[in-house]
């Protein structure tokens, strides 16, 4: 019976690899050998690394990828993407070509605005409740002004402190729903420590001023930002959409229309739709050195805006001319978190002209919605396992341990054969014998 363990953070690096091998692998040499090949030789490098979390033990990489040929507002970029399934770069280089050549992706950035909230109690008069709140008011601003100070010199800060009567959802249950421009930030520390000071103020001007007690629950930022939107589209006249795969742009617009109504009716297709499109938005977000679980909570919940979760991409046909669109929220910052830090942040970064959050949000958007093209074009003509299996190729030749020569020979013969897994099972084996 195993037991568990006291103070392990306390612990040194390699007592707790130690602790780590005895307790859970019955062969600890081969467990540690792949743990410690994925350790750095340059040691500032390996502590800068150990030092992001707590209780490292090793590096978990995944591939960065470039999409090139992004044309975005009339500027070019190459979009680096950090992400583990086969095809998602491919198609995100796929759809920038074929963009390319007819205008390119359009984006705006619509709002910037980030929300936190303080959540607490009262059981007294709520109409004495808001006139307090009233009174207190530009506390709130004065007493966090220390924490402002930088945010509001670069033209950013606290917008707006409202109280919000939640007791008809919940007995007793008010916010102070605060509203920010982080700018550059993506400002989750900043707005967090603003609503602590918030409640800090709340507690004590209430214990003051109110004759009921007032109770904080808690501080914290939202993730959903439904008045931090950025738009991207792309749009040509139906028949610049032709080339190999589309004989028939009026056919193929119909039904790519077709299908991007059925995510947006449908909640079953809606979820894999929209999943599509996170391939694009994740893989950037997370090269940027963004929070993409918040990234993806937040717009996930902008999916359901309506109560029904639904597609984040729009399309139309109109006087021959065929669009396509995505609108989604995005907190996103390019100073603060790990931008300075992450040595590949830095380098994606740069890639990307060093762009301000708006910028970035314009980028990541129109990753989303290449990707979300390339899936239903691909989806609506070919289908997508004869593109998606011939970049999972090099995946199973790997699993089964193929030779650079195998590998050569057989991604020669799947140029013209249809992949599947036993398919390149039984190659790889009639070419071993
Ligand atoms: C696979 O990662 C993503 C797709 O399933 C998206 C879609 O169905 O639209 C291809």
């Amino acid at each position: 019976m195993q037991k568990p363990v006291n103070g392990f953070s306390k612990l040194s690096k390699t007592e707790k690899i130690d602790w780590l091998l005895d307790t859970y692998f019955e062969d600890s040499e081969t467990a540690k050998a792949l743990i410690s090949q994925y350790w750095n030789d340059d040691t500032s490098l390996q502590q800068l690394h150990d030092e992001f979390i707590e209780n490292t033990i090793s590096n978990f990489y995944l591939p960065l990828g470039i999409a090139p040929n992004f044309l975005i507002n009339k500027e070019l970029y190459a979009i680096p993407m950090a992400i583990e399934e086969s095809s998602v770069v491919a198609a995100a280089s796929k759809a920038a070509k074929f963009w390319l050549d007819r205008g390119g992706f359009k984006a705006e950035v619509l709002s910037t605005q980030k929300i936190g909230q303080v959540h607490f109690t009262y059981e007294g008069n709520p109409d004495e409740l808001k006139a307090f709140i009233d009174t207190i008011k530009p506390r709130f601003f004065d007493d966090s002004a220390s924490i402002t100070k930088n945010m509001e010199k670069r033209g950013g800060g606290i917008l707006d402190i409202e109280l919000r009567d939640k007791t008809k959802e919940l007995k007793h249950y008010y916010q102070l729903h605060a509203t920010f421009d982080t700018l550059d930030a993506m400002g989750a520390n900043f707005i967090n420590s603003c609503l602590e000071q918030f409640a800090e103020t709340l507690k004590q001007e209430a214990k003051n001023h109110l004759e009921r007690d007032l109770t904080i629950v808690m501080s914290i930022l939202s993730n959903y930002v439904p008045e931090c939107i950025v738009k991207a589209e792309v749009s040509c006249s139906i028949d610049l959409l032709k080339e190999k795969d589309i004989p028939k742009p009026k056919v193929f617009a119909e039904k790519f229309k077709q299908a991007v109504t059925i995510a947006e009716v449908e909640p079953y297709r809606a979820v894999t739709h929209n999943k599509g499109i996170m391939n694009g938005i994740d893989a950037v977000v997370l090269a940027t050195g963004n929070d993409f679980r918040a990234v993806e909570a937040g717009i996930h919940a902008y999916a359901s805006k309506s109560g029904q979760y639904s597609s984040l991409t729009h399309c139309s046909i109109e006087n021959g001319v065929f669009k396509f669109w995505i609108e989604i929220p995005l907190a996103l910052g390019t100073v603060g978190g790990l931008t300075k830090l992450h040595p590949l942040v830095k380098f994606s970064l740069q890639l990307l002209k060093n762009p301000t959050a708006k910028s970035l949000m314009k980028i990541v958007a129109v990753a989303g919605l290449a990707q979300n093209f390339a899936a239903l074009k691909s989806l609506t003509t070919t289908g997508i396992q004869q593109g998606h299996m011939k970049m999972h190729l090099m995946n199973i030749l790997n699993q089964h341990e193929a030779t650079p020569l195998e590998k050569n020979k057989l991604l020669e013969y799947f140029k013209t054969n249809t992949v599947s897994h036993s398919e390149v099972v039984s190659k790889l084996k009639s070419l071993r014998n």
